[in-house]
Formats: structure tokens, sequence, C-alpha cells
């Protein structure tokens, strides 16, 4: 049975899509049979990141109007791993409800170790879609106020959802500009105001933007690659440390 997992923030541009990519990528590594499913309709960015947007036929919501079969709209990211990914709908109004993502994913579970599910930004109506059927939610922030105000937005939504597993996960941190900035004493202190466990602290790293803009986020990147492996790691149940660079 699948572990299903939503990535959402408050705040739109956190970094949920190459967050939700980067684990995705580094739980395959790990040997484990996962699904991505984008349920940001109108945007539509996990296929770029991982570079299989030429390949898109079908998406989510061909699947649930029965538009396609379950197995045209799921494509393989690469042959090397078990990884793969269905599309968001390219139009907003395509948005798939509540009902019908549980009704997919109940299919779905049996057939992947993990599936992690890209929110919209928010707690609108796609982000209450993208939640439907998760296990585990995690929040991803940034170290700015703004940000930490959505990460709460998001908390109480989960709470009403009663979707209780919640983690955090520090993106684009940047130890120097965030002594810096002052806004924080320091990272509990970000971590308090979220008021959420942390799972991940992932620094700024221009390959990032490199690699996503390519569509090569499963390829090899060394540094940030490994972080997402620690992350990959924990969410397995592994006792991996947190380390502040
Ligand atoms: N750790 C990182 N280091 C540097 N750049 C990053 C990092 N994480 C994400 N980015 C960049 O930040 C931008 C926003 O990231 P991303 O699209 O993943 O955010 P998002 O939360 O999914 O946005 P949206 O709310 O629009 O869906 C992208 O240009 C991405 O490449
Ligand atoms: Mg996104």
């Amino acid at each position: 049975m699948s572990k299903v997992i939503v990535v959402a923030s408050g705040k739109g541009g956190t970094g949920k899509t190459t967050v939700c990519a980067g684990l995705a990528v580094a739980l395959a590594k790990n040997n484990q049979k996962v699904l991505i499913m984008d349920c940001d309709s109108g945007m539509r960015g996990v296929d770029m990141v991982l570079g299989i947007s030429d390949k898109l036929v079908y998406d989510i919501s061909d699947i649930v109007s029965g538009g396609c079969e379950y197995s045209d709209a799921v494509y393989r990211v690469s042959p090397d791993l078990q990884l793969f990914c269905v599309a968001a709908p390219l139009y907003a109004d395509d948005e798939v409800s509540p009902s019908l993502i549980k009704e997919f994913v109940a299919k779905a579970r049996k057939d992947y170790d993990y599936i992690l599910i890209d929110s919209p930004a928010g707690t609108g109506s796609g982000f209450v879609s993208a939640a439907a059927s998760a296990d585990r939610a995690l929040v991803v922030i940034n170290t700015e106020p703004i940000s930490i105000r959505g990460c709460k937005n998001i908390k109480a939504r989960l709470d009403e959802l009663r979707i209780t597993d919640q983690r955090l996960v520090i993106n684009r941190f940047d130890k120097e500009r965030f002594y810096q900035m002052a806004l924080y004493e320091d990272l509990d202190a970000v971590i308090d105001e979220a008021g959420m466990r942390l799972i991940g602290l992932i620094p700024e790293d221009v390959r990032v933007i490199a690699l996503s803009q390519r569509g090569a986020l499963t390829g090899n990147w060394s540094k940030t690659g490994m972080i997402f492996d620690a992350m990959a790691r924990r969410l397995q149940g592994a006792d991996v440390p947190i380390i502040v660079k």
C-alpha cells in the first residue's frame, strides 16, 4: 500500500514542485516505486522539471472523465527509475474534485510505494483536492514571515481535514542571508513559529534552478541531491540528522 504525501505551501513559489520532484527522484533511487501527481491545474510544473513535457498527451482530468485509460496517463519518467508521473490539467477550469482524486488515488495506491502530490499554493479548492487522499503533508516554507504565515494557514486547513501527520521543509536556506536579515534569532525560532516538526532543510542552490529549467531534476546533482536523499530516508523512518551548513 502506498504512502500518500501532499506537498503544500500557503505562499506561492516556496519550492513545492522542486521538493516534490527532488524527493520523488531520491525515493526512486532508493528502490521505491513512486508516482508523482501534479494537482496544480492550470500551471502544471512537474513534467517540466522532470523533462517529460514532450511526451504528455493525457492528464489526470482525462483519466477521471473516462477520456483515457488509467495507464495511458501515467508516464514513466526515466527507464532507470521506478518513477512515474500524472500531469495536472493544462487549464484551471479542468481542476479535479476531491472525490475524483480520492477515486484515482484509491486505484493507484496498490501500485506504488509512494504517491507524492504537488499542490497549488494556498488553501483553496485546488489544495483541498490535492490533499483529499493524503496520509501526510509536507509544508514547504522559506525563512520569511509571509511564508511562515502561509504555513500557519495551511496547518489550520490540514487540521480541519484531519491530516495530522505534518512535517515542515525549509527550502532555499542561505545561512549568511538568514543572519543578515535578522528576522529570526535562529532556525529554531522559525520552526517554533511554523509550529511543525522539521523533516528537511534545503539550501539555496543555483543548480536547482538551472537543472529544473532544463527538465533535468532526475540527474545527478551532488550536494542538494544528497540532502533530498537524506530527507527521503527520514520519510522512510530512518534516523538521519538534519545538518545546518
Ligand atoms: N533550493 C533551491 N535553490 C534555488 N532555487 C530553488 C530552490 N528550490 C526552488 N528553487 C527555484 O524557486 C522557484 C520556485 O520553485 P517551485 O516552482 O518549485 O515553487 P512552487 O512552490 O512549486 O511554486 P508555485 O507556488 O508557483 O507552484 C523556481 O525557479 C525553482 O527553480
Ligand atoms: Mg509548483
